[in-house]
């Protein structure tokens, strides 16, 4: 799809419902993100995921999808300390979620886990720039890499994740411009939330793109509902005819 300059698209599904309905919709490709841990647990970062409930997750999204490639994120902890555990983790993720690639996060750092993981068989995307699971090393989720020496360093990691042999990696909130440079420097899609329109493909977390997070208005999100309104809206009105005796009705009852 790179090569034939078509734009790759990609969403976040953590259930069989959701990811029935994004599959339906067209994407090419479905994340069982790790932002499970905010829009679904409700934890303010993505820490605390366990491999267990993302392996959980990444099951019920295989369930309800028919043609997308399905990404699961390994969860913070399960890859960085050595090889042979992100190896064992994402055997896991594979064997017992049924995903058919995973992501993780960083570059030079965790050189050696990619390569362990690729070298058994397994895809793997990257995940540079904003890194989520280093939100206490960052101390902020503002752009990354607006300063030389981080551009280059991350121009440099997508080369050795290319190297290393990644299929694709996300580049999360880094200035237009180096989204751009990066993508024509490596062979691989780079897929971007918040990196400019010249990424191979665009992600985004579902339950932002669907207007259901309304607290959540980064400059990059698009809002294609407001579910959140429109939820709201529903609930009160069932609560109202409840309590009006309105439901259920004639037609309503057996
Ligand atoms: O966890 C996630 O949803 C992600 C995307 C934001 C790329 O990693």
């Amino acid at each position: 799809m790179k090569f034939d300059k078509e734009k790759i698209t990609m969403l976040t599904a953590y259930d069989y419902t959701t990811a029935k309905m994004v599959d339906a919709g067209g994407v090419d490709s479905i994340l069982i993100g790790d932002s499970a841990a905010n829009v679904m647990a409700g934890f303010e970062t993505t820490l605390p995921i366990t491999l267990d409930q993302m392996i959980y997750h990444t099951q019920c999204v295989v369930r309800g999808v028919e043609r997308a490639l399905i990404v699961a994120d390994l969860p913070f902890g399960t890859y960085q300390s050595n090889s042979e555990k992100a190896l064992e983790s994402a055997v896991r993720m594979m064997k017992e979620g049924g995903a058919h690639a995973v992501k993780i996060e960083g570059g030079v750092e965790i050189e050696d886990s990619i390569r362990k993981i690729v070298n058994a068989g397994i895809p793997v995307m990257g995940h540079l720039g904003l890194t989520p699971q280093s939100i206490y090393k960052f101390g902020t989720y503002k752009v990354r890499a607006k300063e030389d020496a981080e551009a280059e360093k991350l121009l440099s990691d997508a080369k050795l994740l290319e190297e290393l042999g990644c299929f694709a990696l996300v580049l999360e909130k880094i200035p237009a411009e180096l989204a751009k440079k990066v993508s024509e420097s490596i062979s691989i899609p780079t897929i971007g939330i918040g990196a400019g329109a010249d990424c191979d493909g665009q992600v985004l977390v579902y339950h932002d793109m669907v207007g259901m997070n309304q607290g959540f208005s980064p400059k990059f999100l698009r809002r294609y509902l407001d579910l959140y309104t429109e939820i709201t809206g529903a609930v009160s009105q069932y609560v109202k005819d409840v309590k009006t005796a309105d439901f259920p009705n004639q037609t309503e009852s057996y």
